[in-house]
């Protein structure tokens, strides 16, 4: 059987889940299923980042401590992905006892084959982003070019992590490996980063209390990316003694936003290969969501709470939204005007209409009961073609495309209605075949949307009269024309998306 390991970044628990999280976990969950549905056995990781002097200075703003301070944000992190319906598989917080053990035995082991040395650093340090800045890279008045607010000047000994000696393996390994990073765009950016030279990057701090210490010299804490990057292996065991990390290892995707591509793209390959570990087999980089034109941070202040906006839209409306609007890799506005009208057209119009009139057909003209599709259907090849393109879609981690090669197989069944007006037609076989045509036709649908939209999925498979669970489908045979099983009563239910005014 093949395994399908995927991650979302770890997310800092100083802030509290916002859209621009949802986001790439939606899109972690929604390939995630897809993998499901083709009968891999998945394991789909996500979780908090809880270590550092940014948490630290959160806690302390708080009044708590460091652990009382995550122990109270990480479950509002597990708590919104229940709520928007995410699967993952688990749930990995930097501050368990499995994520130190994998952090020091990756430390110890780049320690061992000589890439990490002490040194004294002086530098401009971000905190909100926790990287160290160089003066070229600041804008007038040392700010720093994400957060646009002041850094700050440190000046101890470090140790450092020697990237600089990197620069031509990691070139090596990814033109051996030129599809590992989507979308290419993307990519490119990370090979430029990789060729404009690399620095030493520092990984551990002696004036920091919130970490994990250097396993062979305690005074130092290592921090954040050292840290925080550790997580994708210590999910699946490394640290454990055992070599079991590699049934799951080397990682199919690690999700990342733009933001965060220097870490997971340069920094993170090349501690593997210093720790002799294989480097992932692929990276997904996704683009930002912007608010009012600026990236969504809590620093900028423009944030959106995913769960106030599924209060107004409903789950599977916004899911459709983040995952449909925005071409992965892209950065996307998100506008409520956007939301609505992406709403209204797809799923209002399209797919909530199309699984009205079949229902309400089937109960006047065929007594409420499903009836046998044409095997030579004219929607047959838009079957077919719908599903390949669907796959190609997944395949490339391009949601956006992989739903409108599935909405055109919507589309197409509401032409072939049109066409056939089986609503003016006097029942028989003529009309029979028409409806069963589009009630095997949402069949299709239902299990291709499913990762997007599964609670949505799942209603149509019912009301359709399916039997069972639209999840427990196995592509790519399920999506073989002609087996939707006639006789089942076809039911109408509520309206699946009711229009919403702009
Ligand atoms: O960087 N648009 O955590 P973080 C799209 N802890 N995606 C966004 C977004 C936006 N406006 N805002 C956030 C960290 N994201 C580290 C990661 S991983 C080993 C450690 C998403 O809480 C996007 O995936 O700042 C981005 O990369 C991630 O959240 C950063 O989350
Ligand atoms: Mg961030």
């Amino acid at each position: 059987m093949t395994r399908f390991y995927a991650t979302t970044p770890i997310y800092y628990v100083n802030a509290e889940p916002h859209l621009g999280h949802a986001y790439t976990t939606i899109v972690g969950d929604s390939l995630t299923r897809w993998h499901r549905l083709l009968g891999d056995e998945v394991k789909f990781l996500t979780g908090t980042d809880e270590h550092g002097l940014k948490i630290q200075q959160a806690a302390e703003a708080a009044g708590m401590s460091p652990q009382e301070f995550t122990d109270s944000i990480a479950p509002k992190f597990s708590e919104a992905w229940d709520r928007l319906n995410i699967a993952n598989d688990d749930f990995i917080r930097t501050t368990e006892p499995r994520h130190k053990a994998a952090v020091v035995e990756l430390l110890q082991r780049c320690y061992d084959a000589g890439d990490i040395e002490l040194d004294t650093f002086a530098g401009k340090y971000c905190v909100a982003c926790e990287e160290y800045y160089s003066d070229e890279e600041l804008g007038d008045g040392d700010l720093c070019p994400i957060h646009q607010r002041p850094v700050e000047y440190f000046e101890e000994e470090n140790y450092f992590f020697r990237l600089s000696r990197f620069e031509d393996r990691l070139l090596d390994w990814y033109a051996k490996h030129p599809k590992a990073m989507t979308p290419e765009h993307r990519g490119n950016e990370a090979i430029g980063l990789i060729k404009g030279g690399l620095r030493d990057f520092s990984i551990s701090r002696t004036s920091l209390e919130w970490g994990i210490p250097l396993p062979w010299d305690s005074k130092h804490v290592t921090y954040v990316w050292f840290d925080a990057l550790t997580n994708y292996l210590a999910a699946i065991g490394f640290g454990d003694g055992s070599d079991a990390y590699k049934d799951w290892w080397p990682v199919d995707y690690h999700l990342i936003g733009k933001d965060i591509v220097r870490q997971h793209c340069v920094y993170w390959p090349a501690m593997l290969l210093s720790a002799g570990v294989e480097p992932p087999n692929g990276w997904a980089i996704g683009g930002w969501l912007l608010s009012g034109g600026e990236k969504m941070s809590k620093t900028s202040g423009n944030v959106i709470d995913p769960l106030d906006t599924i209060e107004e839209i409903g789950l599977d409306g916004f899911r459709y939204y983040v995952l449909a609007e925005t071409p992965y890799g892209t950065d996307g506005d998100f506008t409520w005007e956007g939301l609505v009208g992406r709403y209204n057209s797809d799923l209002a119009n399209n797919l909530g209409n199309l699984m009205a009139r079949v229902a309400t057909v089937v109960a006047k003209k065929c007594g409420g009961i499903g009836t046998t599709p044409n095997p030579d259907s004219a929607l047959a090849p838009a079957a077919a073609t719908a599903f390949e393109a669907t796959a190609a879609g997944w395949d490339i981690v391009q949601p956006s495309r992989a739903l409108d090669a599935t909405w055109q197989l919507i589309r197409a069944t509401n032409a072939h209605l049109e066409t056939n007006e089986p609503w003016k037609a006097e029942p028989g076989p003529a009309v029979d075949a028409v409806m069963g045509d589009a009630l095997e036709a949402l069949r299709i649908v239902a299990i291709l949307a499913s990762p997007a939209i599964p609670d949505t999925a799942q209603a149509i498979w019912e009301r359709i009269g399916m039997p069972g669970k639209v999840l427990d489908q196995r592509l790519p045979a399920a999506a073989t024309w002609g087996q939707y099983t006639p006789g089942e009563a076809v039911t109408k239910g509520e309206s699946l998306f009711p229009r919403i005014k702009s």
